[in-house]
Formats: C-alpha cells, sequence, structure tokens
C-alpha cells in the first residue's frame, strides 16, 4: 500500500506540473490520444465491455522515459470521444516491481479482466530479468486485482511478455511473445480452462522457426485473430537487418496469414509482411467490437528511435496512439482504414480539382484529405515531410530530429487514392483504400502548418478541417 500511495502522490504532482505548460504546446494532438504527462507507448486491453469502448496504455507519468510503467485507461462510446478512466494497474508487487508491461483485456462471463506482464529486473543489465504473466480481475468497486499465472518457462530467457488473450470454443487462449536460448524470437500459443491455470501448447511463429529464417531476438506484442477466413498475426520483431526499401524504422511491425490449428499449434503462414510504411508505427492491438469489426490501435512511436530528440519533451509529454482503425483482408492482403466514427469529426469542406501546380495551399494543423490522382505530384507540409508520388508509389521523407540526413519511407506500388488525416504533429496516410498506411509524426516550426501541392498531376481533392475531441 505505501508503494501505491507513494506511486500515486508522484503521478498527481507530474500530472499537476504539466498542467500549465499545455497553452504554448503547438505538436499536443486535438483529436488523437496522448499522455497528460510523460510517456505513452504501447495500446493495451483494447475492448468494448457493455458497450463502451476501453483503451488502455503503456504510461510512464513520472517521467518521459521508460523507467515506470503502469497502465492508464481511457473509455469511449464512440472511439472518437474519450474520456479519462482511474489508473488501472501501478506496479507495486513483487511479481510486476519493474513495470506492469503490456497486455490485453477480456469479458470472463460480465467481468473485466486484464492480462499484463509483470516485469521484474534481477541484476544491471537488460537480460537479467524475469518475467510474470498476471491477470487482474475487475471488482465492484471498479478496482482492479492483480494474481500472478504464469512464471518463468523453461527453455525461454527472461524476455517473456505481452499476452494476447482470446477465447474460442469455450477455452482461453493466449499468444506470447517469448526469446528461446538461442536468443531467437518466437511466439507461443498457451490455453486454459480459466485464465488462472495455463498450458503451453507450443511456438508457432518465430525466427528460425520452421520456413521463416533468422528474423530477430524477439517478436514483440503478438495478437492472433480470425479475419475474413484467415488467422491473422501481427508482431513487431526487434534486430531485422534493414533493407534497402523496407525494415527502414528500428524496429518492425508486421503481419501473417494462416490457418492455425489449437490442438497441434500448428500454424502454417504466408511470409511477413509490414503492417505500416511510416516512420512511427508499433505495438498495434486489435479488438472484436459488439457489431463485428476488427478494430486496431497503434502505438505512433518506436522504442529507442530517437525517441528522445522529440520535441514535445519540452512540454512534458511524448508519444501518441494512431486513430482507431477498421481491419479487413481482401485478396490475402490486410487492409486498414479510418473508422467510419471519425467523419464526425469532419468541418468546414473544399472540393477542387486541377493540375497539383494550380491547387491552393490548405492549413494542415488539424484535417482530412482524399485524393484521387492521375499523374505525379508532390505533397510538402511545412518544408517538414515531403510526400512524392509517382509512378513507382510513394517517397515519404521526413526531416531528421537528431541529424542533418532526411529519413525516407517507401510504399511501391501504383496510387490512385490517398485518405491523410492531420492532427498538428501526425500524419496518417491511407493508401488506395487502405491497401497501404504510412504513419509518421512530425514538427514543423510553423505555427500553423501548411500543406502545399506541386506537379503535373490531374488530382480532385476533398478537404475537411477537423474538428477537435479533448479528452475529458
Ligand atoms: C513494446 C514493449 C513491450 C513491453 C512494453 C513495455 O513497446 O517493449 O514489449 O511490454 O513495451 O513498456
Amino acid at each position: 500500500m505505501m508503494k501505491e500511495i507513494q506511486l500515486l502522490k508522484q503521478t498527481l504532482h507530474a500530472v499537476m506540473n504539466n498542467y500549465s505548460t499545455d497553452s504554448n504546446d503547438r505538436y499536443r494532438p486535438t483529436w488523437h490520444l496522448s499522455p497528460v504527462a510523460g510517456l505513452l507507448n504501447d495500446p493495451n486491453g483494447f475492448i468494448q465491455f457493455n458497450g463502451q469502448y476501453h483503451l488502455f496504455y503503456q504510461w510512464n507519468p513520472l517521467a518521459c522515459d521508460h523507467s515506470n510503467k503502469f497502465w492508464g485507461h481511457w473509455s469511449s462510446s464512440d472511439l472518437v470521444h474519450w474520456k479519462h478512466e482511474p489508473v488501472a494497474l501501478l506496479p507495486t508487487e513483487n511479481f510486476d516491481i519493474d513495470g506492469c508491461f503490456s497486455g490485453s483485456a477480456v469479458n470472463d462471463d460480465g467481468q473485466l479482466v486484464l492480462i499484463y506482464t509483470g516485469n521484474v529486473m534481477l541484476g544491471e543489465t537488460e537480460a537479467d530479468r524475469t518475467a510474470w504473466q498476471c491477470i487482474a480481475r475487475q471488482g465492484e468497486d471498479g478496482e482492479f486485482k492483480k494474481q500472478a499465472v504464469i512464471g518463468q518457462l523453461e527453455g525461454y530467457t527472461g524476455h517473456i511478455r505481452d499476452p494476447k488473450v482470446w477465447k474460442e470454443n469455450g477455452l482461453w487462449y493466449m499468444v506470447l511473445a517469448a526469446q528461446d536460448l538461442k536468443l531467437q524470437g518466437k511466439v507461443l500459443l498457451l490455453e486454459s480452462p480459466d485464465l488462472e491455470n495455463w498450458t503451453l501448447k507450443g511456438e508457432i511463429a518465430g525466427s528460425d522457426f520452421k520456413k521463416t529464417g533468422p528474423f530477430g531476438y524477439m517478436w514483440e506484442c503478438p495478437d492472433l485473430f480470425r479475419l475474413d477466413g484467415h488467422d491473422v498475426l501481427i508482431s513487431c520483431p526487434q534486430g531485422v537487418a534493414p533493407e534497402e526499401r523496407r525494415y527502414l524504422s528500428m524496429y518492425q511491425c508486421g503481419y501473417l496469414l494462416g490457418q492455425l490449428d489449437y490442438s497441434t499449434a500448428d500454424y502454417p503462414h504466408s511470409a511477413f509482411l509490414e503492417l505500416d510504411h511510416g516512420h512511427e508505427f508499433y505495438a498495434p492491438q486489435t479488438t472484436l467490437a459488439e457489431d463485428g469489426r476488427r478494430l486496431l490501435v497503434g502505438w505512433m512511436g518506436v522504442p529507442d528511435q530517437d525517441e528522445f530528440s522529440q520535441p514535445t519533451l519540452e512540454f512534458g509529454w511524448i508519444h501518441m496512439m494512431s486513430c482507431p482503425r477498421e481491419l479487413r483482408i481482401k485478396d490475402g492482403l490486410l487492409y486498414q482504414l479510418p473508422v467510419k466514427e471519425l467523419q464526425s469529426l469532419r468541418r468546414e469542406h473544399q472540393h477542387v480539382t486541377g493540375t497539383a501546380d494550380t491547387l491552393p495551399t490548405f492549413k494542415a494543423s488539424s484535417a482530412e484529405l482524399i485524393i484521387s490522382n492521375t499523374g505525379s505530384f508532390e505533397i510538402n507540409i511545412s518544408n517538414t515531410l515531403w510526400l512524392i508520388c509517382d509512378s513507382t508509389g510513394i517517397t515519404l521523407t521526413r526531416k531528421s530530429l537528431s541529424s542533418d540526413v532526411n529519413e525516407v519511407r517507401y510504399w511501391d506500388q501504383t496510387v490512385n487514392k490517398l485518405q491523410i488525416l492531420l492532427d498538428r504533429s501526425s500524419v496518417e496516410i491511407f493508401v488506395n483504400d487502405g491497401l497501404g498506411t504510412l504513419t509518421s509524426r512530425y514538427f514543423s516550426q510553423d505555427e500553423e502548418p501548411v500543406l502545399k501541392f506541386s506537379g503535373s498531376a490531374a488530382l480532385d481533392v476533398d478537404y475537411w478541417t477537423l474538428e477537435a475531441a479533448p479528452l475529458v
């Protein structure tokens, strides 16, 4: 209890301190989720429970670094307007003392249950650690009661984390990220009748496993779900070498499509494809909405990737979530589009057509554009981010935060339609009705960022300003 009170006092202090800095902060998103103070990383426990959406998140309220991990908590009835809920998990027990790490949420016969990783450091080095997989059942008073249910697994290092749980044929299943003793990243499948007693069924995918060659030392944040006839496995491999036009972020985020045999843990699957092609997208988590949609939220950040050069540090916070997206699979490929509810934020509308060179300049602070194109053009956002669209695809270039070398990302297919969402320091680009996405942060010097088209393409552009959706 003492530890809990101490952490809560410090959190209150951090939030109080940050309260007044906001008015000068031109990077704070107006309709995306960001932390009131401190560092936000992975979305956790995304669920629709009794009609309400809940999104938990990895939160260090005490500093803009990765040192203390709590579970913050927001809820929403429409995926657009969110409100703060009491902090859900604090690292206070001997099984989670060095962080309540990522995990998921389920509805266990009317009770909300969080499943997370308790991180415990055993020594000074990163490798010297162990992990507990824990559950936290919500009581009538709204509080979550914690319990460790899985300890260190034999045959793996202490890097075991990020349980994602779902129910199938009356049993609970979990995918879990783990590192084997040869330091290869693996995704494990476990089974339980009651969320407390778990049996390891086996490895379902990973580096140096079945048809996959060496592909990273850790596959963080796995998520497995059924969609359009496929069992989709999303994961975030770390330690994959960059290639000329792919795997360009510090760590990767991608998906496999296959068919999972629940009894044998056999999961024949397709090759790894990147889930996003922008500069910042990691650790996404999905949930099944009550209306049957598979929804996803991602972290607009990547661990160890220039994080501490981001200018929001000056304002006492760092990182944000992506917008909620709906997933579909068509012709063996994953599509992502912003959820339809976000259209309710659209305000002033302009429809313009013509050669890119002749189009007006648009305010880019908080806006949405839908662009149909024939030919090549460029979009320049306040001389900080450049999108070049030509016959080879998209080149997205961003000014680096820490050096003079621009950072480039690619999407290599013919483009005929773009949907672009802007929110002060973020851009989310959906290509060809969601077949490709590019998600990036950018930090312009301009008080009011602007978007300029150029080039010879014939364009048809719908533009809206977007209303703010403040957290309450
Ligand atoms: C991914 C991650 C997870 C871990 C969490 C800790 O960003 O490293 O693997 O659970 O962040 O905050």
